[in-house]
């Protein structure tokens, strides 16, 4: 996907993000898949102390220069994971998966309850992702059916008991297509607290 462009994305951070954790203390942060690096960037400007996780050594080749280029070096570490393979170490005040998607076989349910796994007591596991494709989108795709926010969370299996749900919606976005022409989005949000 990077492979041969330019940039694939605008390098602004992920609105839906920027919406959440603008009001959230900063702590340690886990962003998986995080593609050319435009959440990391925002996240380690707002304090935190980022993990940033790609499987496309390109991707992460030009976060790294994103994250250099805003001078917040010092607070972002880049690892390579196939995250269908293995997942990073540790656990994380917010874990963070913007639009982790993949056209190739991806274990989605259970990347996304390892990233369960890897949130800290207090903290908070936020994932976005599509719930609709853009007209200027690929035709083949208008066809997809793509999971509800209650859908991912029951996927994610977790004890009632020790999550809060914060956010459970399907938020409008405005995006830009390649022409500059616009659109009115849906994303899918699961916003959630472990006790
Ligand atoms: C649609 S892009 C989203 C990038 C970024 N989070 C954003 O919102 O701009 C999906 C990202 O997930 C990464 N990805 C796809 N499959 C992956 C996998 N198996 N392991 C780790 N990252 C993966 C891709 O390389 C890509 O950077």
């Amino acid at each position: 996907m990077y492979q041969g462009r330019e940039r694939r994305w605008s390098g602004r951070p992920n609105s839906h993000l920027v919406d959440v954790v603008g009001a959230l203390p900063a702590g340690t942060a886990l962003d998986l898949g995080c593609g050319e690096g435009g959440d990391a960037v925002w996240l380690a400007r707002q304090g935190w102390r980022v993990t940033a996780v790609d499987v496309s050594t390109a991707a992460l080749e030009r976060s790294a220069a994103a994250v250099a280029a805003a001078g917040v070096t010092a607070r972002v570490e880049f690892r390579r994971h196939d995250l269908a393979r293995t997942f990073p170490a540790g656990v994380f005040d917010l874990v963070s998966a913007q639009f982790l998607q993949s056209p190739l076989d991806f274990p989605r349910a259970e990347v996304l309850r390892a990233a369960a796994r890897a949130v800290a007591p207090g903290g908070r596991l936020l994932v976005v992702e599509h719930g609709s494709v853009p007209p200027w989108g690929d035709p083949e795709h208008r066809h997809l059916r793509f999971p509800t926010p209650q859908e991912t969370l029951a996927g994610l299996d977790l004890d009632p008991d020790g999550w809060h749900v914060e956010r459970l919606d399907a938020p409008q976005r405005q995006a830009t297509g390649p022409h500059g022409e616009t659109a009115t989005l849906v994303d899918h949000l699961v916003l959630l607290r472990r006790r």
